[in-house]
C-alpha cells in the first residue's frame, strides 16, 4: 500500500486539483476569501502547507507586489506547485521550503525562514496538528508577523454538536452529486496516510476552540470571514481595530 503524508490526500498528485474540488464544497470560494482578507498591497506572505500551489496562485494574481514563501513537507506536492507557478510566470515572486511547520513552531531559527511577514496564510493543512501544536504554531505565527500583520486559515472544524455531523456530511454528499460524481468515486483516488512528523490524520477542533487559541496566542482581533457547514476561514490581526 502506498503510504501518503497526511494532507497529500490523493495517491496521484495530478488528481489533487480536480479531486479536492469534488470532495470539498466551495473550495475556490474558500481560498478566495483568504486572498480578499489580504490588502492588495501586501508584500511578504508566508504560506504553510502550500500543497499544489492553488492558494499561492490566487494570492499572486490578486496581490501584484506579493512575494510568497511557501512551506510544505511533501516533496511531490512542492514539485507540482513549482511547475504550476513557473508555468503561470510567477517564479520570481514565489519560493518554497521543504519543511514541517511543526518543526518551525518548535525551532523557528533552525529553518531560517525569517520574520516580519505582512501576512501568514494556510489552507487545509493545520488541522493535521494536535491542538497543543496548533497553539504553538499560532504563537509562532504571532511572533513572525508585523504588528499590523494578519493570519488567515481555512480548515475543517469539529461539528459543534453530534446532530450537525450528519448535516455536514449530507452537505458534502449533495455537493458531490452536483459535481456529477459520488463521494465514493472521489474517495477511490484518496490514499491512506500515516503519521509524518507533527502531522497525523484529521485532528479537528471546534471553531470556538480555534478562536480561543488565536486570542491566547496574541491575536487581538479574531474573526471568521467565511463558514460553510464544516469548513471555515478564520484568523485575525495582532492589533486591535
Ligand atoms: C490538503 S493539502 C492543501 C494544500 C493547499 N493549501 C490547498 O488548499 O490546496 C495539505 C497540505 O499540507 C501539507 N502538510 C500537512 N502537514 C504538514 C506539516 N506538518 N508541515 C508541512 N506541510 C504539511 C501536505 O503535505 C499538503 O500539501
Amino acid at each position: 500500500m502506498q503510504q501518503l503524508f497526511p494532507g497529500e490526500v490523493f495517491a496521484n498528485t495530478a488528481d489533487f486539483d480536480t479531486g479536492i474540488r469534488q470532495l470539498l464544497p466551495r473550495y475556490d470560494e474558500m481560498l478566495e476569501v483568504i486572498t480578499r482578507c489580504l490588502p492588495s498591497t501586501t508584500h511578504r506572505i508566508l504560506e504553510l502547507g502550500c500543497g499544489t500551489g492553488e492558494l499561492s496562485l490566487k494570492i499572486l494574481q490578486r496581490c501584484p507586489d506579493a512575494q510568497v514563501i511557501a512551506l510544505d513537507y511533501s516533496p511531490r506536492m512542492l514539485q507540482f506547485a513549482q511547475s504550476k507557478i513557473t508555468a503561470a510566470g510567477y517564479e520570481n515572486r514565489w519560493s518554497c521550503i521543504e519543511a514541517d511547520f511543526g518543526d518551525w513552531a518548535n525551532n523557528p531559527e533552525k529553518l531560517g525562514i525569517g520574520r516580519e511577514f505582512d501576512a501568514c496564510v494556510s489552507s487545509l493543512a493545520i488541522h493535521h496538528l494536535q491542538d497543543e501544536m496548533k497553539f504553538k504554531l499560532f504563537q509562532q505565527i504571532a511572533t513572525s508577523i508585523n504588528p499590523h500583520g494578519c493570519f488567515w486559515n481555512a480548515d475543517p472544524i469539529l461539528p459543534e454538536s453530534p446532530v450537525l455531523v450528519e448535516v455536514y456530511k449530507a452537505a458534502r454528499e449533495q455537493w458531490a452529486v452536483e459535481q456529477r460524481i459520488t463521494l465514493a468515486e472521489v474517495r477511490a483516488k484518496v490514499g491512506t496516510s500515516f503519521t509524518q512528523g507533527y502531522s497525523s490524520q484529521d485532528q479537528l477542533a471546534t471553531l470556538d476552540a480555534h478562536l480561543q487559541m488565536l486570542a491566547k496566542a496574541g491575536f487581538a482581533t479574531v474573526a471568521v470571514p467565511w463558514k460553510y457547514y464544516g469548513m471555515a476561514v478564520f484568523g485575525g490581526w495582532l492589533c486591535k481595530f
